[in-house]
């Protein structure tokens, strides 16, 4: 892969809820292998998985007790040996998610580390003596909540875990550590892998003496990133980590999951390009309006909308500063966050019009999209109904409550989807059967039964989501969206528009990403004989506005000589 990247398109599937082939309810290896056609037909580039490897799945994978097996719920080295290969035929290239800040703690070097102060894998990890009195080291807290401290009951010392208890966070200080993580990702390379997402690799460097955050009332914890995100020895370790592969392997692909980067630190993780990550994620893009809040519902756990005047901005800034070193990640969705379609978009009433639209609006800006399975047929999020999907303990009885308040059981139904850690890990949507197609028995996290939005009903029809997003891929790979220069439009709040030039071509993309028909001034010079790429809802054009049916796009490009605006 050129490190330039600039016509790949990322395709992330979320493989325990992709595709099940042994009726376990759990989505396979075998299962991916079955939907290469599928997703090569899709038109992207890239596949990224998230983690395979042997785990206890206390967070899905994301703790790992051998790097070098894979899970044996997903399948066997043969099989994944497979993947690479069968993927590579279809010119698709593999990406591995790895987990480098912590494993599980039934990692062997954890069991090891275990044994007590004197074993050589002690210092793989982070240790704290107990004080006299028997206090946390630190009043730092855990991603997963209580924290980050987790006394051992054999030696009496703490370890240190930003996640889960059971996934203690690796010693990079360590030069060990650091050279088994270069070993895994060979190996790996070694087997035909095209490069690799880096989890929550921001967090590999810690503050020096892990001191208190001194703002915090005495007992209370604190979530502070200072200490435990973006510290500078950051940059030095993924430096030295693309360094070594890039030796033997200098097409691999970095793509740094940075979930707290701003467009600096982005810039810093990704420069000198070719010598740091290609390309980072960042959680960053998407503001959220705190008192857009629906009152009805229970305020503390909602997100708000997203506040589309200063996304418009966020995204600018990211264009200026990091296009400038790297290209950005144009994203949607991830495992981590509510489906798209659920939390921008319009899930009741305009759901195709949203889906359609909130994808030509960010794909076609520059940079690398990243798609989540499933985005391509406009899943919404998976509808509750495990309670332990929830990060509230009594969801029976918050959900009777919502019903005595007369709200619509569908819109309850929406809301508690919204909150449940699994938002988005709902399987793969292929048919309307009960199990979505994509098992015969119930999945691990459920399903949604849609009779519209799932692979095969859409698969013959010109109009559905999915023939929009193969569209829209084939055109996002043409070099006006791949090498274009971008420039932002002002535009009243809800309308976002932009323009791409290349080498004479220009074209103009403009949505509409509320669910009220927008009018916004606009200088239509040179747009009436523009050729209409791509179209969603409608749109009228006057002497200095533009209207936009709900949720509308378009896509013009100059069909002749003259400026479009
Ligand atoms: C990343 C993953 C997330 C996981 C965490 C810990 O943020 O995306 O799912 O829980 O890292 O590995
Ligand atoms: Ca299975």
């Amino acid at each position: 892969m050129q490190n330039t990247s600039s016509k790949e398109i990322i395709y992330q599937v979320y493989p325990k809820s992709f595709q099940d082939t042994n009726d376990d309810g759990i989505g396979d290896i075998q299962g991916v292998i079955n939907r290469l056609d599928y997703i090569q037909e899709l038109g992207v580039t890239t596949i990224w998985l998230n983690p395979i490897f042997k785990s206890p799945h206390v967070d899905n994978g994301y703790d790992v007790s051998d790097y070098y097996d894979v899970d044996s719920q997903y399948g066997t080295m043969k099989e994944v040996e497979k993947l690479i290969e069968e993927a590579h035929k279809r010119d698709l290239k593999v990406l591995f998610d790895l987990v480098l800040n912590h494993t599980s703690s039934s990692h062997k070097w954890f069991i090891e580390a275990l044994k007590g102060p004197e074993n050589p894998y002690r210092a793989y990890y982070i240790w704290q003596k107990t004080t006299e009195n028997n206090t946390l080291p630190n009043n730092w807290k855990s991603f997963f909540g209580g924290s980050v401290w987790e006394r051992d009951s054999i030696s009496g010392e703490y370890y240190f875990h930003l996640f889960h208890k059971d996934m203690p966070d690796l010693n990079w200080e360590n030069k060990k550590v650091r050279n088994e993580m270069i070993d895994i990702a060979k190996f790996w390379l070694n087997k035909g892998v095209d490069g690799f997402r880096l989890d929550a690799f921001i967090h590999l460097d810690k503050a020096e003496g892990l001191p208190d955050a001194k703002y915090a009332e005495p007992g209370q914890l604190i979530g502070a990133e200072e200490f435990f995100a973006n510290l500078p020895r950051v940059a030095e370790y993924v430096k030295e980590f693309s360094a070594a592969l890039r030796k033997e392997y200098p097409d691999v692909y970095l793509l740094g999951e940075a979930s707290s980067a701003d467009p600096e630190k982005a810039v810093k993780y990704t420069f000198p390009k070719g010598q740091a990550c290609d390309s980072i994620v960042s959680f960053k893009y998407f503001p959220m309006d705190l008192n857009q809040k629906d009152q009805r519902l229970p305020l503390e756990i909602q997100e708000g909308k997203l506040d589309i005047q200063q996304f418009k901005q966020v995204m600018d800034e990211w264009q200026r500063k990091v296009g400038k070193v790297s290209e950005m990640t144009l994203y949607l969705n991830n495992h981590d966050m509510q489906r798209a379609v659920s939390r921008f978009g319009s899930p009741m009433k305009f759901r195709n019009e949203s889906a359609k639209t909130l994808a030509t609006m960010m794909y076609l800006q520059k940079g690398i999209p990243v798609i989540l399975n499933g985005e391509e047929i406009g899943m919404k999020n998976l509808e509750l109904k495990k309670r332990e999907n929830t990060r509230i303990n009594d969801i029976d009885t918050l959900y009777t409550e919502l019903l005595k308040k007369g709200i619509s059981e569908d819109e309850v139904k929406l809301f508690l989807g919204a909150i449940s850690i699994n938002s988005s890990r709902g399987a793969m949507q292929w048919t309307d059967d009960t199990y979505a197609g994509f098992s015969d028995v119930e999945p691990w996290s459920g399903a949604n039964q849609e009779k519209i939005y799932n692979v095969s009903a859409q698969a013959g029809n010109p109009d559905s989501i999915l023939a929009y997003y193969k569209k829209l891929i084939q055109l996002k790979k043409t070099e006006l969206f791949t090498s274009g220069s971008y420039e932002l439009f002002i535009t009243a709040s809800p309308i976002m528009a932009y323009q791409r030039q290349y080498n004479g071509e220009k074209a103009v993309i403009i949505a509409n990403l509320s669910e009220q028909m927008q009018r916004s001034p606009f200088d239509k010079k040179g747009l009436i004989d523009a050729e209409v790429l791509l179209q969603t809802g409608q749109f009228k054009l006057s002497e200095d506005s533009i209207e936009l049916s709900p949720f509308a796009s378009i896509v013009l490009k100059q069909s002749r000589k003259g400026d479009l605006l």
